[in-house]
């Protein structure tokens, strides 16, 4: 697929409308606690102003279901993006409306608008109920970027609508590039070995691109709470664990193509277990095979990382996602960190995609030592999954 990029729209003077995914963690007290996807769309953003461009910046932020919270407003993203690109960046009081365009009307070539959550109205996330919402945005503008890719797998007003009204003028920003041009090759054609490293909590998020990706893979490392569903569907004692009843057999049918076309899964040699999730108390270190009823596994222990490694040294090609214990409860946090530690030593191709396992490496500063950081949570695995995004798609040139 071929799309324009923003280097190719005429932005001198022109009201230019910028998807971005503004959705950073926030804390209770509004503090922004990552700005990772704040500080990767600047490229973007000094490119529009250089141009002179009058820069309008859309984003969501959380899941407010189409009403007004404050606490979901964007106004923290403003001032961080102030703090930034060292100018003002004011914040419009909705997305839509007479004020908003009449803030728009008042804009000088080189300024920045961001305007309120998108997700405010309930048209964002529902075109197909209101299409009337993704009219009055593109009314808003000249031209159009798309530079979210967090976002491109949502079929939302500002991703699939709003660029059909820019036909000619609708462009990837400089981060989609990025991210496209980085995962790609996963898909098209990895350097084999190719090594896979997945974890976190919800197997149904991740047994499609697992199930994808099987042609081209080499290895499979399992962890987080998925991996209790697969040690289940291997008849392993898991003790208390937590595992998904519903997808035993598509756990148990991914290990039988995994062993029919030689592809070597390596499952945790240790576990952090404990009795009590909630405080991370009364909690050991205890061999896979050493699960006892009323423990439950919530990491994996420090054998699992030096076993893992010397194979992954091996690879090519590494992409990971998600964590390997529950991130969110810090004793439950270390075999995440001991194993972006781990990988930040070795010389193979390394791709992060979401969450928990990205919020681990910038924690220690290991950033520069991986090949990519996606931006994307759900939006790196659909790509990696189907190989295309809606919100990608809708941008291609015929
Ligand atoms: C994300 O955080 O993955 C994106 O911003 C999309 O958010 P959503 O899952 O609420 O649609």
């Amino acid at each position: 697929m071929k799309y324009l990029s923003i280097q190719d729209l005429n932005l001198q003077n022109q009201r230019v409308l910028m998807r971005v995914d503004f959705n950073v963690p926030i804390s209770a007290t509004d503090t922004i606690l990552d700005d990772t996807r704040i500080v990767q769309t600047i490229p973007s953003i000094e490119y529009v102003l250089t141009q002179q461009g009058k820069l309008i910046l859309l984003s969501h932020m959380g899941r407010p279901k189409g009403k007004r919270n404050q606490h979901l407003s964007l106004a923290p993203c403003a001032k961080r993006l102030a703090d930034l690109i060292g100018k003002p960046v004011a914040l419009a009081p909705d997305c839509i409306g007479p004020d908003v365009k009449s803030m728009i009307d008042h804009m000088k070539p080189g300024e920045v608008l961001l305007l309120e959550n998108l997700r405010f109205h309930r048209g964002e996330e529902h075109p197909e109920a209101d299409s009337s919402f993704a009219k009055k945005l593109a009314e808003l503008g000249d031209c159009y970027i798309n530079d979210a890719f967090g976002a491109a797998h949502r079929n939302h007003s500002s991703i699939v609508l709003l660029p059909t009204y820019f036909v000619g003028k609708s462009a990837i920003g400089f981060l989609m590039e990025k991210e496209l041009s980085s995962l790609s090759p996963l898909i098209l054609s990895p350097k084999r070995p190719f090594h896979l490293l997945i974890g976190g909590a919800k197997i149904n998020t991740k047994i499609g691109v697992l199930t994808a990706l099987l042609e081209k893979i080499d290895c499979v490392y399992l962890g987080g709470g998925i991996v209790f569903t697969f040690l289940k569907a291997q008849k392993h004692t898991i003790g208390g664990s937590l595992y998904e009843e519903k997808y035993l057999s598509e756990a148990k049918e991914f290990l039988k193509k995994c062993s029919e076309r030689m592809i070597q899964i390596y499952f945790p040699k240790d576990f952090v277990v404990t009795t009590d999730i909630s405080s991370g108390k009364d909690s050991k270190i205890v061999p896979l095979e050493k699960i006892e009823e009323g423990w439950s596994g919530v990491d994996i222990g420090p054998k699992t990382i030096e076993y893992w490694l010397p194979n992954l040294s091996k690879a090519s090609t590494i992409f990971w996602n998600g964590p390997m214990g529950i991130f969110e409860i810090a004793p439950f946090s270390q075999g995440t960190k001991d194993l972006a530690k781990g990988l930040s030593t070795l010389q193979s191709t390394i791709v992060v995609g979401g969450g928990d396992s990205v919020a681990a490496i910038h924690d220690l500063k290991l950033a520069k030592n991986f090949s990519h950081i996606s931006t994307g949570g759900g939006a790196t695995l659909e790509f990696l999954r189907y190989g295309r995004l809606p919100g990608i798609e809708v941008l291609a040139i015929r």
